[in-house]
């Protein structure tokens, strides 16, 4: 094997650009977003506000929000080719994070063929595709988006077809904001990888939710709900959680590769999901939740001695998003929508440094083969 330099498997620890969208701290346990420590932002702002801080590098002015609130509204109507591609995959019960990458390719027959134009029809559409694939899976027909909603509201109206309540409202604002940018993750790391050609905003997205599909990224907080169903009652948490440990399985929600004292995400969805769901019908899902990550962090504290494994995202991204009556299959896509306002404001910044994304590679082939026929091999 040849190398001039140390391979890396997984470009772990490499710093392959600058970025001034976010950072992540794992020793601190701090994630930035644009210069705001994560809990000072993600439960005030509405989710245009922080795609405009994404993109622009500052909060919007009451104008500046109104501009992306009126750019967004006429390009949140599905196309025809969408909603038909989308007809199809239902049928066929394709799942909805595929649906979704899917339906976001078909948005390249309407672009205006500027990156700007492209990454608004995607924020627009997002929200619509998912609600309109869920329907449509469940033997509904979609939802025209509400004229007067933005983007969280307009996603819940959508789905359901009733106007969400406020704090419903401000629970999917606070999660959207939350999962916004992190740093150089797999499907944002894509995403540039795609755009450093002078690819496209739609192509660097449709990569970033192949990206995004896959367990190790965006897939665990589905089954992360499921352990809370299973142990079902308080008793049986130690029980469970051990027999999960001792078949070799990991708690899901728990653990990170970057953050080692806490994950400031789990803390922010920890308190919006206290907020939405102490008094009222989920409050004893809830206090069970609670329960048990009391519980699995004793026992992994146990499992593993030293390594502090910690609540993450997902735990409370489950508990959110189920406060939200969102379901299970829903959850990873919903991910999407969020992130992809950094996915966009990642395109805008490699752009911008016009640099091709090529790393080298070790060959470990053979040498010195010689061309035989066919008949002679
Ligand atoms: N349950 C049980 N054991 C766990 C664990 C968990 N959730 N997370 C880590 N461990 C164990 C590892 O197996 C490892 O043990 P070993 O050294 O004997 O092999 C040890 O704790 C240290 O692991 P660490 O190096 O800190 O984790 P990692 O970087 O390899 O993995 C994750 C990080 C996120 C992949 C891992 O914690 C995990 O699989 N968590 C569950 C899935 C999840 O919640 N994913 C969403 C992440 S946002």
């Amino acid at each position: 094997m040849l190398a001039t330099s140390p391979i890396k498997p997984g470009l772990e620890g490499v710093i392959a650009s600058e970025t001034r969208l976010s950072h992540v701290d794992g020793q601190k346990g701090e994630l930035i977003i644009a210069g705001f420590l994560l809990e000072d932002l993600a439960p005030y702002a509405e989710f245009e506000e922080v795609v405009h801080l994404l993109w622009h590098d500052a909060l919007p002015k009451r104008t500046q929000l109104a501009e992306l609130r009126a750019a967004l509204r006429p390009r949140r109507a599905l196309p025809a080719a969408t909603l038909g591609l989308l007809r199809q995959a239902a049928e066929q019960k394709v799942a909805p994070i595929d649906a979704l990458r899917m339906a976001a390719d078909t948005l390249s027959i309407h672009s205006d063929g500027t990156h700007e134009g492209d990454a608004l029809l995607l924020l627009a559409a997002f929200p619509g595709i998912v609600a309109a694939y869920w329907r449509l899976l469940n033997g509904h027909e979609p939802i025209a988006p509400h004229p007067d909603l933005d983007t969280a509201a307009n996603y819940l109206y959508m789905m359901t077809g009733s106007a969400p309540t406020a704090q419903q409202v401000r629970g999917l604002s606070t999660y959207l904001n939350t999962v916004s940018d992190h740093g150089f993750n797999a499907s944002t790391f894509t995403a540039r990888v795609i755009i450093s050609t002078q690819s496209d905003m739609i192509s660097a997205v449709v990569g970033a939710v192949g990206a995004l599909k896959g367990p190790a990224h965006g897939g665990a907080p589905g089954p992360a709900l499921d352990t809370v169903f299973e142990i079902g009652s308080p008793e049986n948490a130690e029980r469970v959680l051990w027999d999960k440990l001792n078949r070799g399985e990991r708690l899901m929600g728990f653990g990170h590769r970057v953050y080692k004292v806490r994950d400031p995400r789990a803390d922010v969805l920890k308190a919006e999901a206290e907020r939405m769901m102490l008094g009222s019908e989920k409050e004893d899902l809830y206090r069970l939740a609670q329960h048990v990550e009391q519980v699995a962090l004793r026992v992994l504290e146990e499992h593993k001695p030293g390594r502090h494994l910690q609540t993450n995202v997902e735990y409370f991204t489950a508990l959110v998003l189920h406060g939200l009556d969102i379901p299970i299959p829903l959850f990873t896509p919903t991910f999407a929508i969020g992130r992809l306002a950094g996915w966009t404001a990642h395109g805008f910044e490699q752009i911008g440094l016009n640099r091709i994304i090529r790393p080298a590679s070790a060959y470990s082939g053979a040498h010195g083969r010689q061309w035989q026929a066919l008949e002679t091999r």
